[in-house]
């Protein structure tokens, strides 16, 4: 596939939205076309290329979108993509509309349903799209930037309530399988405890014994940020009320932490990463994935890309408890 000419490009958005995705697409549409390439765009990721949802995009398709949060092309999770099947049905949808290489914006799921369809003859890039920032060959994916300062305010508001009213609050923050929105948002606002999902104990007691010691140096008030892939703010509430006697309240954020405006680091990241996945295709080189890695942006192959790992380092986990003490 090395020296195939490409002429037609398609891009989609997949899995959980991110705000700057919306600029990665326009990045895409508008450096293909000075490229002299035709840009389709397919709409709710791999379910909408299934359902043949495919349409020509002109530069006029992404004005007045670069600002906005979600996706323009709209995002769907596909369990009829993931067989192998659909991977060949939807390598042969694209064919047959004469599609030669396809741009996804996602994560490390999205990534893996664009190597299915490398493997049926289309060329692919990747672009991570995801705001959990949990994707091992970048150290930006599009969409942290906004979610994380949207978190930042939001736990901001929950300090000035909880503090006037001498409190613990627990606020959770979206990450399933990654801690990295609740470690910089808990860094950020200055949280007296940060549970990540990647070295959590589920030792409540130290806990506890931690608002003990901070009641007793005066501390009125107390700061947990809880990662979602923990959970059960709710009903840790409870028990550290019971245990210490402190009114404890548990606020989830939720999707908010997905939606608004994106950033301008957002936009700018997403923007280049749109455009350079656009000039990959443009100078034959397929089943890459744009990354940011010490301060440039570069590309990897996507299967070595896959095989990356990725981990908090524990460094700035200790900086981050000794900030609480
Ligand atoms: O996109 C990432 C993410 O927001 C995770 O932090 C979260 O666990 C998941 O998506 C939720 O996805 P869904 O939209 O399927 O509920």
């Amino acid at each position: 596939m090395a020296d195939k000419m490409i002429k037609t490009i398609a891009v989609l958005t997949s899995g959980g939205d991110a705000p700057g995705m919306n600029a990665a697409i326009r990045g895409v549409v508008r450096k293909a076309l000075t490229n002299g390439m035709k840009v389709m765009g397919i709409e709710k990721g791999y379910q909408g290329l299934l359902n043949g949802e495919i349409h020509e995009m002109t530069s006029k398709d992404v004005s007045d979108s670069i600002q906005k949060g979600g996706t323009i092309l709209r995002t769907a999770r596909s369990e009829e993509f993931a067989t192998e099947e659909g991977k060949i049905k939807g390598a042969e949808i694209l064919k047959s509309k004469g599609i030669d290489a396809v741009v996804v914006i996602g994560g490390d799921g999205s990534y893996k349903g664009a190597l299915g369809l490398s493997h049926h003859g289309i060329a692919v890039v990747g672009i991570p799209g995801t705001i959990d920032l949990d994707i091992a060959c970048t150290d930006y994916t599009i969409g942290f930037d906004t979610a994380i300062n949207t978190a930042m305010d939001a736990i901001d508001k929950v300090r000035d309530t909880s503090s006037s009213h001498e409190r613990c609050s627990i606020v959770e923050v979206m990450g399933r399988h990654a801690g990295y929105i609740a470690l910089w948002c808990g860094v950020a606002s200055g949280a007296e405890e940060i549970l990540l999902p990647e070295s959590y104990d589920y030792d409540e007691q130290h806990i506890i014994n931690h608002i003990i010691e901070a009641k007793k140096i005066g501390k009125t008030h107390f700061l947990i940020v809880n990662a979602e892939g923990i959970g059960h703010s709710t009903s840790l509430a409870r028990r550290i009320e019971a245990a210490t006697g402190m009114e404890t309240r548990a606020t989830i954020l939720g999707y908010m932490q997905r939606g608004g405006s994106p950033t301008c680091k957002d936009r700018f990241y997403a923007t280049i990463m749109g455009a350079y996945a656009a000039d990959l295709l443009r100078d034959g080189k397929f089943n890459r994935v744009v990354c940011h890695m010490n301060g440039e942006f570069c590309d990897y192959d996507i299967d070595e890309a896959l095989a990356m790992k990725k981990s908090i380092p524990p460094y700035l986990e200790e900086v981050a408890r000794s900030m609480s003490r």
